[in-house]
């Protein structure tokens, strides 16, 4: 009987410890960005009208996007820039020039979440 409970105890305190220990990486991995919360700012923007994941329409495709980026310190930095001070950019299918469009949010949060999806493609 006093072997049986002290099992319990052990067994408890190891559900415990990995409950603590899991839970703070979990969340590490959930904060880098919201996927579907992109998604929906990425659609209310518009941006899929030039940008695709995979393939250049108007735009870059995204994953040409966060290749280039990629292992660059300041991509964030950059790619917020570009969403926020309408620099003006080539269409790469006419050659047109124009101004990028702006992000119609100031919610630094949703950008920033939006920008580490793009990088993240
Ligand atoms: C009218 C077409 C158009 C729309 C709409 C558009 N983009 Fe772009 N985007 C471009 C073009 C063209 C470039 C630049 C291509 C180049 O110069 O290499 C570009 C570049 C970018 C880049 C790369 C920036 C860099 O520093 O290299 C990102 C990121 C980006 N767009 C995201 C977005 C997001 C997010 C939206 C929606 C808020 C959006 N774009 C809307 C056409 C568009």
């Amino acid at each position: 009987m006093k072997a049986a409970s002290r099992f319990r105890t052990l067994a408890g305190a190891a559900l415990a410890s990995s409950a603590l220990l899991g839970a703070p990486a979990l969340a590490a991995e959930k904060a880098s960005f919201n996927e579907a919360a992109a998604k929906a700012t990425f659609k209310r923007n518009d941006c899929g009208k030039c940008h695709a994941p995979d393939r250049d329409k108007k735009g870059p495709a995204l994953q040409n996007i966060a290749k280039e980026m990629r292992g660059k310190p300041d991509a964030e930095d950059k790619v917020i820039k570009n969403l926020t001070t309408n620099p003006k950019v080539k269409l790469l299918d006419s050659g047109k020039e124009e101004e990028h469009k702006a992000i119609d949010t100031k919610d630094t949060k949703e950008i920033k979440n939006l920008v580490a999806w793009i990088l993240s493609q």
